[in-house]
């Protein structure tokens, strides 16, 4: 039935011809084949492995490193044993994030099994929120929560995590953080998505099986806020969906909501001195902005999760990965091209937004140093006009959700290319406004300014964090198309 509803969609946007095959649709469902029960409150993945086992064997498959190059962006942790930092990727963001923990240590995703792992591993200025960095990692979370109330959010995080018990410890996404133990559908076990849904005027217990592909996964690759005391403590952690529909999660309403409170103002920049919020991996929101693939009705779990053979079963790969990594298999179930030219297709969408992100995260890293040299002035005694400054800082700060939210999201504009345009484009105009109204605020204060503003890279590249972690160059995503040398020459970046 619901096969026949996305042949339906299909032919209503007359797309049956051409490179897309029919039969193949993807929400077919495969077959579940049971052995025994699973205990309510179990949260242990190999007792339901031992119900499940062809499931349990491809979810174990996560902790595996991925093939090495085949994708060109997204390397997480492939064969080839490195892990990517964006830091490194993005050389723009070490500025911009100077100041707080992704400024110091920020690493291309991996596979599920090392959620938890890699916060114990990483920089421990990363876990400054305290229990809170747990919600979208451990599948002991909702007990946590329920046994330590306010203090699950504020304690320190190692503290929250010795509460788990020792063997589920560095255990990440199990079955039960996204199935109901006695039927088996899809079950959405965090309160944040189910609060955050419930925001939008919807009943989250009433979600058909297509939307539970999609929304099993927007438990965790969302963007959240969490809210501070006072004295800078965790108070709770949600998402910035308050005025949002779904299918119209704007980067527009999530920069309203977060910049309407100043308790939502998570960290402070340094180069600027501006407090500030924080935009994490807005997958779901980015996917479901209107783009081709949502529009078509297909799921995350259509691509990241696409049917297999286990001998005489069918099952859903539960080796969640880049689908490039697993050579495109999942878009053959509609695509009929071949792997090579559908790896063209997605870099070429690929190189465009890098090119994109180039520019607007060196737009946006130019008005921040900006900003810093304007202050300095100020502090010499030279007077800023005002409104400028205001209007200024205004634009500069929606151009800076923008960088952060196109370079958190984490298919480099593939889940939505004309929307990371959009939103790159934007962030472009807005921070070359502030830079424009910031020159004519000094240039009427009589501080004078060189044409080019050397960004200092090095400065925010090295020595980052308790382990002097170095810009590796051999890592970085110049734009592919060479424009941004003609805008912010390497000369004038101070590497
Ligand atoms: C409980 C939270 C959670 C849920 C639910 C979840 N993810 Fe993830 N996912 C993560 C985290 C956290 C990472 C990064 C792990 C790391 O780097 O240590 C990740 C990583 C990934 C990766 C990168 C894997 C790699 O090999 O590099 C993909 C792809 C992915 N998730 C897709 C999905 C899809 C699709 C769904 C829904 C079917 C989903 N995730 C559900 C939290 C979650
Ligand atoms: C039409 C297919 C498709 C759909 C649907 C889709 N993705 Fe992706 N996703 C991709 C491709 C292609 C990439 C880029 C992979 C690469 O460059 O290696 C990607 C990248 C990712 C990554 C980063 C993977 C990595 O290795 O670091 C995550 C995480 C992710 N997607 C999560 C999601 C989530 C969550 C959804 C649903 C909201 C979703 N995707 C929907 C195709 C899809
Ligand atoms: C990140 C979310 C997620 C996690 C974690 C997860 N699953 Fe699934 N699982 C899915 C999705 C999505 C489907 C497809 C459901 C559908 O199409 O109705 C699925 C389908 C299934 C099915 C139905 C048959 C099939 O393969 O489509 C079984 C059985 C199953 N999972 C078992 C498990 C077991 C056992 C574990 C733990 C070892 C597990 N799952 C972990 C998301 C998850
Ligand atoms: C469940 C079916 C389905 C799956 C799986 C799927 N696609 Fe698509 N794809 C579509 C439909 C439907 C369209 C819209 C019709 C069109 O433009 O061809 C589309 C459009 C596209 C487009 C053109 C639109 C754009 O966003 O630029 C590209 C490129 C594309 N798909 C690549 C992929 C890749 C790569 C994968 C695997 C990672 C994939 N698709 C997986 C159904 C699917």
């Amino acid at each position: 039935m619901e096969c026949r509803r996305f042949l339906l969609n299909l032919l209503a946007a007359g797309f049956l011809t051409g490179g897309l095959l029919v039969s193949g649709c993807a929400p077919e469902k495969a077959e579940l084949v049971r052995v025994g029960t699973i205990e309510d409150g179990d949260i242990n993945p190999a007792n339901w492995g031992k119900v499940y086992p062809h499931n349990y064997d491809s979810w174990a498959k996560t902790k595996d490193p991925r093939p090495a190059g085949m994708s060109r962006y997204k390397k997480g942790y492939d064969t080839d044993l490195v892990i990517y930092d964006k830091l490194s990727e993005f050389p723009y963001m070490a500025v911009l994030f100077n100041g707080w923990g992704f400024g110091v240590e920020y690493n291309e995703p991996r596979g599920h099994h090392y959620m938890v792992i890699d916060q114990l591993e990483i920089d421990p200025s990363r876990l400054k929120a305290g229990g809170a960095c747990l919600t979208c990692k451990s599948p002991y979370v909702p007990k946590l929560r329920e046994q330590l109330g306010a203090a699950y959010f504020s304690d320190p995080y190692l503290d929250v995590h010795a509460k788990i018990p020792k063997e589920f410890q560095t255990l990440g996404a199990a079955c039960s953080d996204c199935h109901d133990n006695r039927t088996m559908g899809l079950k959405l076990s965090r309160w944040t998505l189910g609060r955050a849904i419930k925001d939008m005027g919807r009943d989250p217990d009433r979600v058909i099986r297509q939307e539970a592909r999609l929304l099993v996964c927007a438990q965790c690759h969302v963007t959240y806020v969490i809210p501070k005391d006072g004295e800078m403590k965790s108070t709770d952690v949600f998402f910035p969906w308050q005025g949002s529909k779904t299918g119209d999660i704007s980067i527009e309403n999530i920069i309203k909501v977060i910049r309407s409170d100043p308790s939502h103002m998570e960290w402070t920049q340094a180069v600027t001195g501006f407090k500030v919020g924080f935009i994490r991996h807005p997958e779901y929101e980015f996917y479901t902005r209107g783009g081709v693939h949502y529009r078509s009705n297909v799921a995350c779990a259509d691509c990241h999760m696409p049917y297999t053979r286990v001998g005489a079963n069918k099952i859903s790969d539960h080796n969640v990965m880049s689908p490039l990594k697993a050579d495109l298999k999942a878009c053959q179930q509609c695509h009929t091209e071949t792997p090579d030219k559908l790896r063209d297709r997605v870099y070429t969408i690929q190189d465009r937004t890098v090119s994109l992100m180039n520019r607007s995260g060196y737009a946006t890293a130019v008005t921040a140093r900006l900003f810093g040299i304007i202050h300095a002035a100020q502090a010499e005694g030279k007077v800023i006009d005002e409104e400028l400054y205001e209007r200024a800082k205004d634009l500069y700060l929606e151009a800076l959700y923008r960088v952060i939210f196109i370079g958190a999201e984490n298919s480099v504009g593939f889940h939505n290319p004309t929307e990371a345009g959009r939103i790159c484009g934007d962030a472009v105009a807005m921070a070359s406004k502030a830079e424009s109204f910031l020159r004519q605020a000094a240039a009427q204060a009589g501080v004078e300014l060189p044409a080019d503003i050397n960004l200092e890279l090095a400065r925010y590249l090295n020595e980052r964090g308790v382990r002097k972690l170095m810009f590796r160059p051999e890592f970085e995503f110049q734009d592919p198309f060479g424009t941004q040398e003609m805008i912010t020459p390497v000369a004038t970046q101070g590497r």
